[in-house]
């Protein structure tokens, strides 16, 4: 592996992370022009419907350095769009500046690219280096990558465990994490375009659902209520967020308390593995299922989910709601103050591992 290609790549993903949350429905992708081992623009994908990362990155070339364009290697961290959407293809870009060689680190499964803007450049002359940190490019395109090629959306999985093992307690709300780990938690409703709990995690805790300590928008709030067990009073229900209440067609509820509430009525008998595909029609490219237990587990026995992240805090509950279990080998781990957060990928993700060593 060439050092430099990956001190490069790395840059480029570091850009790209910069707009983590704001680009849905599209990826993070950053963007690095080298020229003679100097770095001479660089950019990112802000937001959907801003300039692509490839745009950003030429549109920062000082005008001392333009002439260097066609000798120069551009990296991206995704695999350059051929196609029209919101903005003209990043590969006409390439081609108009005569760029000679790009380095990517995965494709991009839209349909229309996936191997076609990589085609495209070939067939121009442009010589394309793929797979330079693949597996960091593909973690930060995954969002964008399962939504387009499995209709659903990225699932996360979160839950704080006491240190005795408990989640909760049936009759009240109990506060088992430390404010550090609140604004973790913040951060990751900013990455999604939807957190979703469990009717019993709504009426015990009555939570805000909010993203409040971190930048950025909130996402949408939706709940589950089948069987129409959510009281009116709820805090979700009132405040200027946007929540959906998926329920199934029943002429006797009541109409939506607020105007910002949303029924998405679903078809009796759909599975989870439905109510997730319904969603990404309706736009929902990744989603944070915050509990309760019962939800949380509903997930992990229909296989619906990506990434699980567990955090584990210093309080004694002694007794209540006990949480999912089984759970060994996390792919990475943190600590916050006094909760340790560990971090599970799904299988599907990890890589096979060569039992001769
Ligand atoms: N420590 C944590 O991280 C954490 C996080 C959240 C909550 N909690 C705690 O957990 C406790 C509540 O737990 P819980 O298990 O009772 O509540 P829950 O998981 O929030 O909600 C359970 C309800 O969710 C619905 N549900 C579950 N699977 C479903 C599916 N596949 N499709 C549609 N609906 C589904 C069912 O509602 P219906 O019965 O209406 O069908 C079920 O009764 C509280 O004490 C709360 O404080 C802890």
């Amino acid at each position: 592996m060439n050092m430099n290609q990956e001190t490069y790549m790395r840059r480029a993903l570091d850009l790209a992370r910069l707009a983590e949350g704001d680009t849905s429905p599209n990826p993070g992708v950053g963007a690095v022009l080298v020229y003679r081992d100097r770095i001479i623009g660089e950019g990112f994908h802000a937001a959907y419907g801003q300039p692509h990362a490839e745009v950003m990155a030429l549109r920062s070339v000082r005008p001392e350095d333009q002439d260097f364009i066609p000798d120069s290697t551009l990296f991206v961290t995704l695999e350059p769009c051929c196609v029209y959407g919101r903005t003209p293809p990043c590969t006409d870009l390439i081609i108009r500046e005569r760029i000679k060689k790009v380095v990517i680190s995965c494709l991009d499964k839209s349909p229309g690219v996936n191997g076609h803007g990589v085609a495209l450049l070939r067939d121009h002359g442009v010589e394309v280096i793929e797979h330079i940190l693949q597996e960091e490019g593909e973690y930060q395109a995954l969002i964008r990558n399962v939504f387009v090629s499995e209709q659903r959306p990225y699932v996360i999985l979160k839950m704080a465990f006491s240190k005795d093992g408990f989640v909760g307690r049936a009759e009240n709300q109990v506060n088992l994490s430390n404010p550090g780990s609140w604004r973790l938690v913040h951060r990751l409703r900013h990455r999604v375009d939807a957190i979703l709990v469990g009717t019993g995690t709504a009426l015990i805790d009555n939570p805000q659902l909010t993203n409040r300590l971190f930048w950025g928008n909130d996402p949408i709030r939706i709940i589950p209520d089948f069987n129409k067990k959510l009281p009116s009073d709820q805090a979700f229900l009132h405040d200027k967020g946007p929540t959906w209440i998926l329920c199934h067609k029943d002429p006797e509820r009541d109409p939506p308390p607020s105007q910002q509430v949303i029924y998405k009525v679903i078809p009796a008998g759909t599975d989870l593995p439905g109510i997730l595909t319904y969603l990404a029609k309706e736009g929902v490219t990744s989603i944070l299922i915050e509990g309760g237990p019962t939800m949380i587990l509903s997930f992990l026995e229909s296989d619906c989910w990506d990434e699980a992240i567990l955090s584990t805090t210093d309080r004694f509950l002694g007794s209540g709601i006990v949480g999912p279990t089984g759970w060994t080998c996390p792919q990475d781990r943190i600590r916050i103050g006094t909760d340790d957060f560990d971090w599970f990928r799904h299988p599907r993700y990890l890589r096979k591992c060569d039992p001769t060593g």
